[in-house]
């Protein structure tokens, strides 16, 4: 099976760790028997293409996309376009435009890698965000200069955009997820108590959805008290669903507490799979680092490994994850983990990791 993928480098390590992860991927594919390969189309929009061009991608850039298998993602945003511009111009456009409704964030506790987490079972822990990736605070419902009465009088208006069917549909996907883990737990996480409108109907869904989920223990709480329990009783945690802002915080919390931002990995989902889905670091694209060659790739070539499982190559990505493990392990780490490896080397440890397996 030829699979093809629509990657799009973006700025700043983006591209620098995309390259990384295609090497990854390279070694499979040689080392797949002729059992399937990857085709992979490059697209060069972000900051650069923008300041080109006066946009962040073609018109028709979501359509481009549409009939890949899958789509590899770098980072988007650098200084010289502002952040809403480049952000909305490429990564929300192409989550909304092609209905990824679910992103998956999972926070794993690498071996080896120093914990910012003080907790003696810190090695035990496995969580997962689920953030809804279509409305909430990113429905981009507002304006501004609202009253127009002349300088320091603006207003503006940014709504928050809930409806039942995104927030159940997001809801249960956390409790199918929940159901195929030990634990099997769903925390939801909202602030219902200052949001009266949305966050509320997003309690309600979750109360509704829970009945049919009888077999799934449940817990509810207020983000900023979430928080607190991340670093408090992280234990607690297992799969965790929140809106699209909170559960954006709350994976750099995560992605902090076990490591570095570099570490985590992601997938924006559609879970119906009319359209492709998207692979991606959390991590935006470090201008501070960028050109040095010390990026930490794990979290680019760990969407890699959720790609491979969404693509059908289930033992692939268990097998890349387990390099991934061994390789912190082994004490390879960059700089964010306290390391002196360069981004490169991370990489090549990854690969000879692999090739033991
Ligand atoms: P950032 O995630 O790019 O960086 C935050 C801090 O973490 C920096 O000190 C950076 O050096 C460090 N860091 C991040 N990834 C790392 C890695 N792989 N290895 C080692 N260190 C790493 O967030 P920041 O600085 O707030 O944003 C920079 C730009 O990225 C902005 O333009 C922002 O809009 C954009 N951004 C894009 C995202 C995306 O494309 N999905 C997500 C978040 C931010
Ligand atoms: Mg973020």
């Amino acid at each position: 099976k030829k699979f093809r993928l629509a990657v799009i480098p973006g700025d700043g390590i983006g591209k620098e760790v995309v390259r990384e992860g295609l090497r990854v991927l390279d070694f499979f594919e040689q080392n797949s028997g002729g059992k399937y390969s990857f085709e992979s189309d490059f697209f060069p929009w972000g900051c650069e293409y923008y300041l080109e061009h006066g946009k962040m991608m073609d018109e028709d850039g979501v359509d481009k996309l549409r009939d890949y298998d899958a789509i590899y993602f770098g980072a988007v945003g650098f200084p010289g376009v502002p952040d809403h511009v480049s952000l909305w111009g490429l990564r929300i456009a192409i989550c909304q435009g092609l209905d990824q409704w679910a992103n998956i964030r999972p926070v794993e506790f690498l071996p080896g890698v120093p914990r910012r987490l003080n907790h003696p079972e810190a090695d035990k822990l496995n969580w997962v965000l689920i953030r809804e990736n279509s409305e909430g605070e990113y429905s981009g419902v507002g304006g501004r200069n609202f009253t127009g009465r002349g300088p320091g009088k603006e207003v503006a208006v940014q709504s928050s955009l809930f409806t039942e069917h995104g927030c159940e549909r997001i809801i249960r996907y956390a409790f199918d997820l929940a159901r195929t883990r030990k634990r099997k737990k769903v925390t939801s996480v909202t602030k219902s108590n200052a949001q009266q409108f949305g966050m509320v109907l997003w309690d309600e869904v979750f109360e509704h959805v829970s009945k049919e989920y009888p077999d799934v223990e449940t817990d509810q709480w207020l983000v900023d008290a979430m928080a607190a329990q991340f670093v408090l009783r992280p234990e607690e945690l297992e799969v965790v669903v929140a809106s699209n802002l909170f559960a954006d915080i709350l994976s750099d919390l995560g992605s902090a507490l076990s490591g570095s931002l570099g570490i985590a990995a992601s997938a924006n989902l559609n879970p119906e799979r009319r359209t492709p889905s998207m692979f991606e670091s959390v991590h935006g694209s470090a201008p501070d680092i960028a050109g040095k060659g010390i990026a930490n790739p794990i979290g680019t070539i760990g969407s890699a490994a959720l790609m491979l499982d969404h693509l059908g190559l289930q033992e692939e990505a268990e097998q890349l994850n387990q390099a991934i493990r061994e390789t912190t392990r082994q004490g390879y780490l960059t700089r964010d983990l306290g390391g002196t490896h360069n981004t490169e080397e991370i990489t090549d440890a990854i690969i000879d990791n692999l090739g033991k397996i």
